[in-house]
Parts: structure tokens; sequence; C-alpha cells
């Protein structure tokens, strides 16, 4: 198996019917620039990251006026999920709306398209896409962390300072999610390595993102090889 490793992407626009939420498809690019950029290791700094070989190919938009669905995603979303969504496993089907304060996404993981194919797929607040209204998370960084959690990825901080923290070996262990841009944070003192604060699949702000690590990238080739990936079907 080897990279690129091409991601279809289909992108479902929930909106309210006087207008908002209705994501142009120029920001729609955006994101999918955003995703290529990240997931190829552009943002890193020196000699971190790396390019995890996946790219995202924009294939089709979806857009729904609809009051119901956008003023409660969450109370609507296996209907809305199980109407809209397209493809197979390898497809990345993305839903922006309205999401609730403080919630800026989620996904589903790969080991769940089996037995919920139709709930596959990342939701992402609508303001959190590039050049969005949403303060300090409007870089497109809340797409690169859930396509993280739909690839495999759990969050640095999983179990904490605790074995086997999130199942990659080179991201140091921290003991809880960080906020804003900590410098130099160290959780797990007693641990090797300080806060990978930086890393995508933390909670830092979208300006203070730079990589996912080496270790992070065989886990979802990994992930993409046995759930989602061609050779997997
Ligand atoms: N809190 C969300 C989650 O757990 C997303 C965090 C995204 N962070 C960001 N800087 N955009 O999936
Ligand atoms: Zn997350
Ligand atoms: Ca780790």
């Amino acid at each position: 198996l080897a990279p690129p490793y091409t991601v279809p992407v289909v992108v479902h626009v929930i909106s309210a019917e006087d207008g908002r939420g209705d994501v142009s498809d120029r920001r729609i690019r955006d994101q999918i620039d955003v995703l290529n950029r990240a997931y190829r290791g552009d943002y890193a700094r020196g000699s971190e990251g790396t390019d995890t070989g996946f790219r995202f190919e924009l294939s089709a938009v979806t857009r729904h006026a609809d009051n119901a669905w956008f003023g409660d995603f969450n109370r609507h979303r296996e209907t809305i999920r199980s109407r809209l969504r397209q493809g197979g496993p390898e497809t990345l089907n993305v839903y922006t709306t309205a999401l609730d304060s403080g919630l800026l996404g989620y996904s589903t993981f790969p080991q769940s398209y089996a037995n919920h194919p139709a709930q596959d797929g990342v939701v992402i607040a609508y303001d959190t896409l590039p050049g969005g209204e949403r303060d300090r998370f409007n870089e497109g960084h809340t797409g690169t962390h859930e396509v993280g959690h739909w690839l495999g990825l759990f969050h640095t901080f999983q179990n904490g300072c605790q074995s086997p923290g999130d199942y990659v070996d080179d991201t140091p262990y921290e003991r809880e999610a960080a906020a804003g841009c900590p410098k130099g944070r160290n959780s797990c003192p007693h641990l090797p390595g300080k806060d990978p604060v930086t890393n995508f699949m933390n909670y830092s702000d979208d300006l203070c993102m730079t990589h996912f690590t080496q270790g992070q990238a065989r886990r979802m080739i990994d992930h993409w090889a046995a759930f989602r990936g061609s050779d997997a079907r």
C-alpha cells in the first residue's frame, strides 16, 4: 500500500432558510486546500511533522436549507446522515452546520463503519471553515482534526499520563487538553518529552497547530488499509 492515499470528499452544507451557514463553494475549496496542506506537512516547522501521504479531492457539494436541521443538527443527525451520505468507507462525508457554542466538530472512527455505514463522517461548525467567524478557530484545522479522528487518531491527551496514551509512540504523554498555545508545557513531568501542544490532535488554537507525527501517519495508513482504502474491500 503506497502513497498517495486519495480520499474522495463529499461536503453537505446544512444552512438556515435565511442563508446563514450557506458557505460558498470558494470556502469549501479553501477547506479542502487546508486539509491537503496539513496532511502534506506544509504547516510543520523545523524537523517536526511529516507528509502523511493522504490527499483530498472534492467530488461533490450538496446544499440543504432547512431551519429544523440547522437549528438542532444533533437532534436530527441520524436522519440527516442516512439521507445524505454518499460513497463507501473510503469516501469522506463532511457535514457543515451550526453546532452548540463550544462544540467545533465531531467525527466517527473507522471501526464503526462496518456497523453504522450511513452514520460515517465528520461534522464541523460552518464558522470554522477558513475565513469563518469563529474566533481562534477559523483557519480550517477543525476539519484537519476531525479528519484525523475519521482516519483513526485519538487526542494526544487520550489516557492522560497513563499507557497506552494515544496509541502512538512518538507523541509524548499529556495529562489534559491544551488551550490557546502554551509554550513549553510539560504536564507529565516524570515521562519523556514536552506536551504535544502544536499537534493537530490537541485542542490548541488553529494558528498554534502545525503537524501530525510519523507515528500518527503510520496509524492513519494502517486504519486506511484495514477499514477504508480499496484493498480493504
Ligand atoms: N473539540 C473538537 C474535538 O474534540 C475539535 C477541536 C479542534 N481544535 C481546533 N483548534 N480547531 O473533536
Ligand atoms: Zn477531537
Ligand atoms: Ca503517545
